[in-house]
């Protein structure tokens, strides 16, 4: 699979298919958050501030016939040689495909040839389907424990108050 780098003018198109595919109806994708949190994943501006800040590559898997975006993931470089992978989603028609599988060898793909020896990601605790998900593509708990960011409004209105975010990260090298 070849994922393409998001340029600005994608940004509105991959707010839309983020937001279906984190918050959108929880009978349309085999795993969403709309059980857990209400309201949008992202909007324009905190990706614009994501890439120009992070900096964060979000990356593309278009429709081979159209410009369609089927999914998408975002990267960026932490430190000791890690990256961080975030926001990965594919669009709710095109799930259980392999398409996500597909994204997550391709992001893999991308971050080892820049320089990447490990990928980390953070995942809502209550979410043990799409954990396990993760741990079938090599990725592992690390033991680490974040608080779910309660007191940040751009993440949404969660709707439990015991949510936590675990640390998953596989080893991609060496
Ligand atoms: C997570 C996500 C990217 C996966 O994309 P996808 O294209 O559906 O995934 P794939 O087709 O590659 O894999 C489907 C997998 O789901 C499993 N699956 C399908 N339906 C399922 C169900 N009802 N319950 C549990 N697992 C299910 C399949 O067994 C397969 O896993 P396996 O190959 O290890 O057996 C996609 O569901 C998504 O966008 N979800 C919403 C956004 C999100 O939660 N992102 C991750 C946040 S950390």
């Amino acid at each position: 699979m070849q994922l393409i780098i998001a340029g600005y003018d994608d940004l509105d198109n991959v707010v839309e298919l983020v937001n279906q595919a984190y918050r959108g109806a929880s009978s349309q994708g085999w795993t969403t958050e709309a059980d857990l949190i209400e309201g949008p994943r992202v909007d324009r501006e905190a990706l614009v501030h994501n890439i120009e800040t992070g900096p964060t590559t979000i990356l593309l898997a278009r429709e081979q016939t159209s410009d369609e975006i089927q999914g998408c993931v975002a990267v960026r470089p932490t430190e000791n040689a890690e990256w961080y992978l975030s926001m990965l989603a594919v669009s709710p028609v095109s799930q259980t495909a392999g398409l996500g599988k597909s994204i997550m060898a391709a992001a893999e793909t991308f971050v080892v040839e820049r320089g990447a020896r490990s990928l980390k990601i953070s995942v809502i605790d209550a979410r043990d389907t799409l954990i396990n998900w993760y741990e079938r593509r090599g990725y592992q708990r690390t033991g680490e424990i974040e608080p779910f960011p309660y007191d940040d409004p751009s993440v949404g209105v969660p709707l439990r108050d015991d949510l936590t975010l675990v640390t998953l990260r596989k080893h991609l090298r060496g």
